[in-house]
Protein backbone atom coordinates (compact mmCIF):
# COMPACT_ATOMS: atom_id res chain seq x y z
CA UNK A 1 0.00 0.00 0.00
CA UNK A 2 2.24 2.63 1.08
CA UNK A 3 5.20 3.77 -1.39
CA UNK A 4 8.18 1.61 -0.68
CA UNK A 5 7.03 -1.11 1.80
CA UNK A 6 3.36 -3.00 1.28
CA UNK A 7 1.61 -2.99 4.27
CA UNK A 8 -0.81 -5.45 3.00
CA UNK A 9 -0.29 -7.09 -0.47
CA UNK A 10 -2.69 -9.42 -2.44
CA UNK A 11 -5.60 -9.11 -0.26
CA UNK A 12 -8.62 -10.50 -1.88
CA UNK A 13 -12.00 -11.22 -0.33
CA UNK A 14 -15.55 -11.80 -1.77
CA UNK A 15 -18.53 -10.70 0.07
CA UNK A 16 -22.01 -12.30 -0.37
CA UNK A 17 -25.49 -11.66 0.77
CA UNK A 18 -26.68 -13.30 4.01
CA UNK A 19 -23.35 -14.67 4.92
CA UNK A 20 -20.69 -14.45 7.26
CA UNK A 21 -16.41 -14.31 5.97
CA UNK A 22 -14.54 -14.12 9.04
CA UNK A 23 -11.18 -12.54 8.25
CA UNK A 24 -8.11 -14.01 11.16
CA UNK A 25 -4.94 -13.53 11.91
CA UNK A 26 -2.89 -12.32 14.70
CA UNK A 27 -2.28 -8.44 15.80
CA UNK A 28 -0.99 -6.33 12.92
CA UNK A 29 -2.02 -8.62 10.20
CA UNK A 30 -3.59 -6.09 8.23
CA UNK A 31 -7.46 -7.05 8.89
CA UNK A 32 -7.94 -3.69 9.86
CA UNK A 33 -5.64 -1.96 6.94
CA UNK A 34 -7.93 -4.22 4.72
CA UNK A 35 -11.09 -2.99 5.13
CA UNK A 36 -9.92 0.78 5.86
CA UNK A 37 -8.57 0.38 2.21
CA UNK A 38 -11.64 -0.53 0.56
CA UNK A 39 -13.44 2.28 2.08
CA UNK A 40 -11.03 4.93 1.87
CA UNK A 41 -10.57 5.54 5.08
CA UNK A 42 -6.76 4.94 5.30
CA UNK A 43 -3.79 6.88 7.22
CA UNK A 44 -2.88 10.04 5.15
CA UNK A 45 -0.12 8.89 2.82
CA UNK A 46 -0.96 5.54 2.37
CA UNK A 47 -2.16 4.74 -0.99
CA UNK A 48 -4.15 1.69 -2.17
CA UNK A 49 -3.53 -0.21 -5.66
CA UNK A 50 -6.34 -2.83 -7.31
CA UNK A 51 -9.73 -3.22 -7.30
CA UNK A 52 -12.95 -3.89 -5.52
CA UNK A 53 -16.02 -4.24 -6.98
CA UNK A 54 -19.72 -3.37 -5.80
CA UNK A 55 -22.38 -4.45 -8.16
CA UNK A 56 -20.52 -3.81 -10.87
CA UNK A 57 -19.08 -0.79 -10.03
CA UNK A 58 -14.94 0.27 -9.07
CA UNK A 59 -15.29 1.70 -5.67
CA UNK A 60 -11.74 2.63 -5.24
CA UNK A 61 -12.13 5.01 -7.89
CA UNK A 62 -15.70 6.26 -6.73
CA UNK A 63 -16.45 9.94 -4.96
CA UNK A 64 -16.75 9.04 -1.48
CA UNK A 65 -20.58 9.18 -0.92
CA UNK A 66 -20.52 6.28 -3.64
CA UNK A 67 -18.06 4.32 -2.46
CA UNK A 68 -18.83 4.25 1.54
CA UNK A 69 -22.68 4.13 0.38
CA UNK A 70 -24.11 0.57 1.57
CA UNK A 71 -21.10 -0.21 4.13
CA UNK A 72 -21.41 0.60 8.06
CA UNK A 73 -19.16 -0.72 10.50
CA UNK A 74 -18.92 -1.60 14.10
CA UNK A 75 -15.63 -1.47 16.19
CA UNK A 76 -14.18 -3.11 18.73
CA UNK A 77 -14.79 -0.67 21.32
CA UNK A 78 -18.23 0.22 21.94
CA UNK A 79 -18.01 3.71 23.76
CA UNK A 80 -15.55 4.59 21.43
CA UNK A 81 -18.24 4.74 18.40
CA UNK A 82 -20.94 6.25 20.83
CA UNK A 83 -21.02 9.61 21.85
CA UNK A 84 -21.76 9.97 25.49
CA UNK A 85 -24.01 13.18 25.84
CA UNK A 86 -26.60 11.46 23.34
CA UNK A 87 -29.02 8.89 24.65
CA UNK A 88 -29.86 5.45 22.71
CA UNK A 89 -32.53 6.98 21.37
CA UNK A 90 -31.10 10.34 20.13
CA UNK A 91 -28.17 7.85 18.28
CA UNK A 92 -30.54 5.85 16.05
CA UNK A 93 -32.67 8.58 15.79
CA UNK A 94 -30.25 10.86 14.15
CA UNK A 95 -28.37 7.89 12.02
CA UNK A 96 -32.13 6.68 10.96
CA UNK A 97 -32.35 10.51 9.79
CA UNK A 98 -29.41 11.30 8.04
CA UNK A 99 -29.76 7.59 6.19
CA UNK A 100 -33.19 8.89 4.31
CA UNK A 101 -35.45 7.30 6.69
CA UNK A 102 -38.69 9.50 7.29
CA UNK A 103 -42.14 8.76 8.97
CA UNK A 104 -42.21 7.60 12.86
CA UNK A 105 -38.59 7.53 13.85
CA UNK A 106 -38.74 6.21 17.09
CA UNK A 107 -41.01 3.44 16.38
CA UNK A 108 -38.16 2.45 13.90
CA UNK A 109 -35.86 3.37 16.46
CA UNK A 110 -37.92 0.43 18.91
CA UNK A 111 -37.55 -2.02 16.30
CA UNK A 112 -34.12 -1.65 15.37
CA UNK A 113 -33.58 -2.14 19.56
CA UNK A 114 -35.78 -5.13 19.27
CA UNK A 115 -33.77 -6.36 16.28
CA UNK A 116 -30.67 -6.58 17.78
CA UNK A 117 -31.99 -8.20 20.86
CA UNK A 118 -32.83 -5.53 23.59
CA UNK A 119 -35.42 -5.89 25.68
CA UNK A 120 -37.51 -2.56 27.59
CA UNK A 121 -36.63 -0.65 24.41
CA UNK A 122 -38.58 2.24 25.42
CA UNK A 123 -36.54 2.43 28.68
CA UNK A 124 -33.41 1.73 26.57
CA UNK A 125 -33.80 4.60 24.17
CA UNK A 126 -33.71 7.07 27.19
CA UNK A 127 -30.90 5.59 28.36
CA UNK A 128 -27.03 7.13 28.03
CA UNK A 129 -24.31 4.57 26.67
CA UNK A 130 -22.95 4.84 29.95
CA UNK A 131 -25.59 2.94 31.17
CA UNK A 132 -25.69 0.26 30.01
CA UNK A 133 -23.39 -3.04 30.18
CA UNK A 134 -20.73 -3.99 27.83
CA UNK A 135 -22.91 -6.55 25.68
CA UNK A 136 -25.74 -3.91 25.29
CA UNK A 137 -23.48 -1.06 24.01
CA UNK A 138 -22.18 -3.25 21.26
CA UNK A 139 -25.85 -4.04 20.64
CA UNK A 140 -26.74 -0.37 20.46
CA UNK A 141 -23.69 0.22 18.09
CA UNK A 142 -25.15 -2.90 16.01
CA UNK A 143 -28.13 -1.14 16.05
CA UNK A 144 -26.84 1.58 14.96
CA UNK A 145 -25.20 0.89 12.22
CA UNK A 146 -27.82 -1.30 10.90
CA UNK A 147 -30.10 2.29 11.11
CA UNK A 148 -27.87 3.01 7.38
CA UNK A 149 -29.68 -0.10 6.21
CA UNK A 150 -25.95 -1.47 4.81
CA UNK A 151 -25.63 -4.25 2.65
CA UNK A 152 -21.97 -4.67 3.84
CA UNK A 153 -21.29 -4.68 7.34
CA UNK A 154 -17.80 -4.52 8.52
CA UNK A 155 -17.10 -5.47 12.30
CA UNK A 156 -13.96 -5.08 13.49
CA UNK A 157 -12.52 -7.47 16.52
CA UNK A 158 -16.54 -6.65 17.66
CA UNK A 159 -16.09 -8.94 21.01
CA UNK A 160 -12.88 -7.92 21.75
CA UNK A 161 -13.88 -5.71 24.68
CA UNK A 162 -16.69 -7.78 25.78
CA UNK A 163 -16.70 -11.15 28.66
CA UNK A 164 -16.29 -14.49 26.89
CA UNK A 165 -20.11 -15.45 27.56
CA UNK A 166 -21.52 -12.24 25.53
CA UNK A 167 -18.67 -13.30 22.81
CA UNK A 168 -20.58 -15.84 21.27
CA UNK A 169 -24.08 -13.91 21.88
CA UNK A 170 -22.78 -11.06 19.59
CA UNK A 171 -21.55 -13.42 16.59
CA UNK A 172 -24.53 -15.33 16.81
CA UNK A 173 -26.39 -11.95 16.50
CA UNK A 174 -24.03 -11.03 13.15
CA UNK A 175 -24.98 -14.11 11.57
CA UNK A 176 -28.41 -14.19 12.43
CA UNK A 177 -28.97 -10.23 10.70
CA UNK A 178 -26.72 -11.59 8.07
CA UNK A 179 -29.14 -14.42 7.51
CA UNK A 180 -32.48 -12.00 8.02
CA UNK A 181 -31.63 -8.75 6.43
CA UNK A 182 -29.05 -10.21 3.43
CA UNK A 183 -26.60 -8.74 4.79
CA UNK A 184 -23.07 -9.40 3.77
CA UNK A 185 -20.78 -9.40 6.86
CA UNK A 186 -17.10 -8.88 7.18
CA UNK A 187 -16.30 -9.93 10.15
CA UNK A 188 -12.67 -9.25 11.82
CA UNK A 189 -11.03 -11.53 14.50
CA UNK A 190 -7.72 -12.54 15.95
CA UNK A 191 -9.69 -15.34 17.21
CA UNK A 192 -9.74 -18.53 14.54
CA UNK A 193 -12.01 -20.83 17.25
CA UNK A 194 -14.08 -17.64 17.86
CA UNK A 195 -15.53 -18.16 13.95
CA UNK A 196 -16.60 -21.68 14.07
CA UNK A 197 -20.48 -21.33 13.90
CA UNK A 198 -20.10 -18.05 13.57
CA UNK A 199 -19.11 -17.86 9.85
CA UNK A 200 -19.41 -18.70 6.52
CA UNK A 201 -16.00 -18.50 5.12
CA UNK A 202 -12.98 -17.60 6.31
CA UNK A 203 -9.67 -15.96 5.13
CA UNK A 204 -6.24 -16.18 7.56
CA UNK A 205 -4.19 -13.19 7.22
CA UNK A 206 -0.67 -13.47 8.10
CA UNK A 207 2.06 -10.57 8.13
CA UNK A 208 0.36 -8.43 5.44
CA UNK A 209 -0.93 -11.64 3.28
CA UNK A 210 -3.22 -13.73 2.62
CA UNK A 211 -2.20 -16.94 3.76
CA UNK A 212 -5.12 -19.11 3.32
CA UNK A 213 -8.92 -19.49 2.79
CA UNK A 214 -12.29 -21.57 2.15
CA UNK A 215 -15.34 -22.41 3.79
CA UNK A 216 -15.36 -22.11 7.91
CA UNK A 217 -15.80 -25.48 8.35
CA UNK A 218 -13.37 -27.41 6.05
CA UNK A 219 -10.77 -25.10 7.21
CA UNK A 220 -11.33 -25.64 11.30
CA UNK A 221 -11.60 -29.84 10.37
CA UNK A 222 -8.62 -29.73 7.81
CA UNK A 223 -6.28 -26.56 7.72
CA UNK A 224 -3.57 -26.23 5.25
CA UNK A 225 -1.53 -23.35 5.86
CA UNK A 226 1.34 -24.39 9.22
CA UNK A 227 0.23 -20.92 10.10
CA UNK A 228 -3.74 -21.90 10.66
CA UNK A 229 -2.55 -25.58 11.85
CA UNK A 230 -0.44 -23.30 14.60
CA UNK A 231 -3.25 -20.79 15.45
CA UNK A 232 -5.48 -23.85 16.02
CA UNK A 233 -3.36 -25.77 17.97
CA UNK A 234 -2.78 -23.06 20.22
CA UNK A 235 -6.45 -23.05 21.82
CA UNK A 236 -6.75 -22.18 25.74
CA UNK A 237 -10.05 -23.64 25.44
CA UNK A 238 -8.56 -27.22 24.73
CA UNK A 239 -5.67 -26.86 27.23
CA UNK A 240 -5.25 -29.65 30.08
CA UNK A 241 -3.82 -28.92 33.52
CA UNK A 242 -0.08 -29.88 33.65
CA UNK A 243 0.26 -29.73 29.77
CA UNK A 244 1.60 -26.76 28.23
CA UNK A 245 -0.44 -24.67 26.15
CA UNK A 246 1.17 -25.38 22.38
CA UNK A 247 2.13 -21.76 21.38
CA UNK A 248 3.76 -20.48 18.38
CA UNK A 249 7.07 -19.38 18.56
CA UNK A 250 7.94 -15.65 17.62
CA UNK A 251 5.93 -12.48 17.11
CA UNK A 252 4.36 -11.18 13.85
CA UNK A 253 7.29 -9.57 11.94
CA UNK A 254 7.18 -5.48 11.46
CA UNK A 255 5.59 -4.62 8.45
CA UNK A 256 8.53 -3.07 7.25
CA UNK A 257 10.68 -6.01 7.94
CA UNK A 258 11.91 -7.68 4.80
CA UNK A 259 11.27 -11.77 4.69
CA UNK A 260 12.38 -13.87 1.68
CA UNK A 261 10.73 -16.38 0.36
CA UNK A 262 7.27 -17.03 2.54
CA UNK A 263 7.15 -14.65 5.39
CA UNK A 264 5.88 -17.20 7.92
CA UNK A 265 9.05 -19.57 7.27
CA UNK A 266 10.79 -18.28 10.50
CA UNK A 267 8.19 -19.18 12.60
CA UNK A 268 7.13 -22.42 10.88
CA UNK A 269 7.18 -25.75 12.40
CA UNK A 270 7.60 -27.68 8.59
CA UNK A 271 9.91 -25.28 6.85
CA UNK A 272 11.71 -26.48 3.83
CA UNK A 273 14.65 -24.89 1.73
CA UNK A 274 12.60 -23.01 -0.54
CA UNK A 275 10.34 -21.10 1.72
CA UNK A 276 13.52 -19.35 2.29
CA UNK A 277 13.84 -18.02 -1.07
CA UNK A 278 10.88 -17.98 -2.74
CA UNK A 279 7.71 -16.73 -2.12
CA UNK A 280 5.15 -19.66 -2.54
CA UNK A 281 1.99 -18.91 -5.45
CA UNK A 282 -1.89 -18.97 -4.12
CA UNK A 283 -3.17 -21.83 -5.58
CA UNK A 284 -6.09 -23.41 -4.59
CA UNK A 285 -7.12 -21.18 -1.84
CA UNK A 286 -3.52 -21.63 0.17
CA UNK A 287 0.01 -20.27 -0.03
CA UNK A 288 2.30 -22.82 0.79
CA UNK A 289 4.28 -25.44 -0.87
CA UNK A 290 3.78 -27.56 1.26
CA UNK A 291 -0.10 -27.86 0.94
CA UNK A 292 0.72 -27.83 -2.65
CA UNK A 293 2.72 -31.24 -2.18
CA UNK A 294 6.51 -30.42 -2.45
CA UNK A 295 8.85 -30.73 0.64
CA UNK A 296 6.57 -32.96 2.41
N1 LIG B 1 -1.20 4.61 10.42
C1 LIG B 1 -0.27 3.68 10.20
N2 LIG B 1 1.00 4.04 9.85
C2 LIG B 1 1.95 3.11 9.62
N3 LIG B 1 1.75 1.78 9.75
C3 LIG B 1 0.52 1.37 10.11
C4 LIG B 1 -0.55 2.28 10.34
N4 LIG B 1 -1.66 1.57 10.68
C5 LIG B 1 -1.27 0.28 10.65
N5 LIG B 1 0.01 0.15 10.30
C6 LIG B 1 0.77 -1.10 10.17
O1 LIG B 1 0.11 -1.93 9.23
C7 LIG B 1 0.13 -3.29 9.65
C8 LIG B 1 -1.27 -3.83 9.67
O2 LIG B 1 -2.04 -3.10 10.62
P1 LIG B 1 -3.56 -3.44 10.92
O3 LIG B 1 -4.05 -2.41 11.87
O4 LIG B 1 -4.31 -3.61 9.67
O5 LIG B 1 -3.44 -4.85 11.67
P2 LIG B 1 -4.59 -5.76 12.31
O6 LIG B 1 -4.47 -7.11 11.68
O7 LIG B 1 -5.90 -5.06 12.21
O8 LIG B 1 -4.11 -5.87 13.83
P3 LIG B 1 -4.92 -5.80 15.22
O9 LIG B 1 -5.42 -7.20 15.45
O10 LIG B 1 -3.90 -5.38 16.20
O11 LIG B 1 -6.03 -4.81 15.06
C9 LIG B 1 0.82 -3.31 11.01
O12 LIG B 1 2.15 -3.70 10.82
C10 LIG B 1 0.73 -1.89 11.47
O13 LIG B 1 1.85 -1.56 12.28
MG1 LIG C 1 -7.18 -4.28 13.59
Amino acid sequence: MLEGHALVDDFSIQLEAGRVHAVVGESGSGKTLSALAVLGLLPEGAAVRGSAMRGGVELLTAPAALRRAGFAMVLQEPLSALNPVLSVGAHLVETLSVHGARGDLRAAALALLAEVGIPSGEERLKMFPHQLSGGQRQRVSIACALAASPQVLIADEPTTALDASMRGVILTLLRRLAADRALAVWLITHDLHAVRGASDEVTVMYAGRVVEHGPTAGVLESPRHPYTVALLASNPAGAKVGVPLPTLAGAVPLAREVIAGCRFHPRCARVVARCRVERPEWVEDVACYLAHGEGA
